[in-house]
């Protein structure tokens, strides 16, 4: 006798029946740039489809983006040099473009979720996510977190719902939870960037914010692709300082490690398909060699199977279309 898996395949319904994964709208977080001026947006080189929104237009892509049932956005400012300096000061001015943009989206559609990425490197002139002694060459640590506090205060104040720490300094999570709960910011959530490797996927999202470190690279800080015991450390530090949600970054090439953070923890679980692997679906499209719809599909279908709950990708708004279909 033959066993026959073939018998679960044999049509569509047979199929949807046996179906172990789904991929829903409800599933997505859709990254988005925001600049200063009026009326203008920029398309970013390496990522066709992708723009550095002014604010008025950033409010008519969230308001499209929610009516297609898309929950959150999470929100990265692209600043001019002149507002960057060593200590990232514009990060914790009130009245910044992302806090702009944060207190307008909560107006104008008040039941999407705003995420905020804490972090210095949009705001820094050393392209560097924390503090740079530059004489030693050395990033601090440290004298990073209090700089970072202050950034996701400033943030949740202006009415992020979710603060999102990127820069993978050491004690940031519960430094950041302290600084939010003693300003009265309890309901806050903490998305943290919990397995962040040290990642060339992320060269078109520093061409989009003009980020790129000026000195070495983030390898003290952002780990090495070669290691995944090392994620799960970095996963019981994060479960113990406190953060609600815990992401993988990039996802494609860190599917084992999702994986394997699925089946240690219970928290929520955050993928991020970064810059370079959305840039890589579209550059291959471009040239007739993909099919664009079904390979992105498969790849946010891939992340869910690997344990995913929650997807920010760069495909989120013509995903939301493709599955309506
Ligand atoms: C910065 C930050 C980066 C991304 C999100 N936040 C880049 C980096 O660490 O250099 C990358 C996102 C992407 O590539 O889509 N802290």
């Amino acid at each position: 006798m033959i066993i026959r898996p073939r018998r679960n395949r044999v049509d569509a319904n047979m199929r949807d029946l046996v179906q172990e994964n789904n991929l829903t709208v409800k599933d997505l977080i859709a990254p988005l740039f925001v600049m200063e001026g009026e009326n203008k947006r920029e398309e970013i080189a390496s990522m066709p489809g992708q723009y550095r929104f002014t604010l008025d237009l950033l409010l008519k892509k969230v308001a499209k983006l929610s009516d297609l049932g898309i929950p959150a956005v999470s929100l990265f400012p692209a600043l001019p040099d002149s507002l960057k300096d060593e200590r990232a000061s514009e990060s914790t001015n009130s009245n910044n473009i992302l806090c702009q943009a944060v207190r307008a989206i909560k107006k104008q559609t008040p039941n999407m979720l705003v995420m905020t990425d804490v972090a210095m490197d949009p705001y820094s002139n050393d392209g560097h996510d924390g503090l740079v002694d530059k004489e030693r060459g050395l990033i601090l640590n440290d004298e990073t977190l209090p700089i970072l506090a202050e950034m996701a205060v400033n943030q949740a104040q202006a009415g992020a719902d979710i603060i999102g720490p990127s820069d993978m300094m050491d004690g940031r999570v519960a430094y950041i939870r302290q600084a939010l709960d003693h300003a009265g910011l309890h309901h806050v959530v903490i998305m943290s960037y919990t397995a962040k490797y040290a990642s060339a996927f992320y060269g078109p999202f520093r061409d989009a914010l003009e980020s790129e470190p000026k000195m070495g690279d983030k390898k003290t800080y952002q780990m090495n692709p070669a290691n995944s015991r090392e994620a799960i450390r970095e996963l019981y530090l994060d479960e113990q300082e406190g953060a609600d949600i815990l992401m993988v970054k990039p996802g494609l090439p860190y599917l084992d490690i999702l994986k394997e953070m699925r089946e240690t923890t219970t928290l929520p679980l955050a993928v991020y398909n970064v810059s370079g692997e959305y840039a890589m679906v579209k550059a291959a499209a471009a040239n007739g060699w993909l099919d664009e719809e079904k390979v992105a599909l498969e790849i946010l279908m891939s992340f869910k199977r690997a344990g995913a709950d929650m997807i920010l990708t760069y495909f989120a708004e013509a995903a939301a279309k493709w599955l309506k279909k």
